[in-house]
């Protein structure tokens, strides 16, 4: 594939909205053409999926959500995130794989062969040349997070013991893809985490 594919990951509140937007702004400005999506979304069957997965009022099974998950990553991936790797852009994902691994492999127990296989797709023919994980301890980020809104996202509003289990799950993928996953420890200053991403992409090689 002529582009490059980054992926941005990590637990609610930490910051990942602010640093893509950050990130897109030095794209612009360098001249890298970028294409940013996320996920659950960026195609219209995705945003379907993605109402029904954030839903409060429906309680999904864990082998169900994990494979809605994975059903909107294969809309994603052929009709959003190939045809622009084609055209020789940066694709940036908010959230992609390593989610699914982490909330779903992790937190809810399902286990990383089950999350694995139900994304072979994924797996096979799209993974991140490289993804930064926003490394950042739910006891703060999560708290953080809901003392500034109220929340209508199913996720979002699980119990911290569950986003304690994303952050270890996140924190054991760092261990295991250590080629693909850079971990960024975010500074109180959100311009030197902009500096830090920035670095480790070009250190990477997949940003100028
Ligand atoms: P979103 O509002 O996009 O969360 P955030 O702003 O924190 O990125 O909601 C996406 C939610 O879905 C978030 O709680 C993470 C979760 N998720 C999974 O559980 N598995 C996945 O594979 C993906 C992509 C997201």
């Amino acid at each position: 594939m002529k582009g490059k594919f980054i992926t941005l990951e990590g637990c609610e509140g930490v910051g990942k909205s602010t640093q893509l937007n950050m990130l897109k702004e030095y794209l612009e400005k360098t001249g890298q053409e970028a294409f940013f999506t996320r996920e659950p979304g960026g195609t219209p069957v995705a945003e379907a999926i993605r109402k029904i997965l954030l839903d409060q009022s429906l309680t999904i099974e864990p082998k169900v959500e994990a494979m809605l998950f994975a059903t909107a990553r294969i809309s994603h991936i052929d009709e959003v995130i190939i045809p622009n790797l084609e055209q020789g852009k940066i694709v940036i994902s908010d959230r992609y794989i390593d989610s699914s691994l982490a909330y779903q492999g992790f937190a809810r127990n399902l286990g990383l062969d089950f999350v694995q296989t139900v994304n072979k797709y994924a797996f096979d023919v799209c993974m991140p040349d490289c993804t930064i994980f926003i490394d950042m301890d739910p006891e703060f980020s999560w708290r953080r997070q809901k003392g500034n809104k109220i929340s209508n996202d199913r996720l979002e509003n699980e119990k911290l013991e569950f986003h304690k289990g994303c952050y270890i799950g996140f924190t054991e993928l760092a261990k295991v893809f250590k080629d693909r996953i850079i971990k960024i420890v975010p500074d109180i200053d959100k311009n030197e985490t902009h500096r830090r991403i920035v670095e480790a992409l070009k250190n990477k090689g997949v940003i100028k």
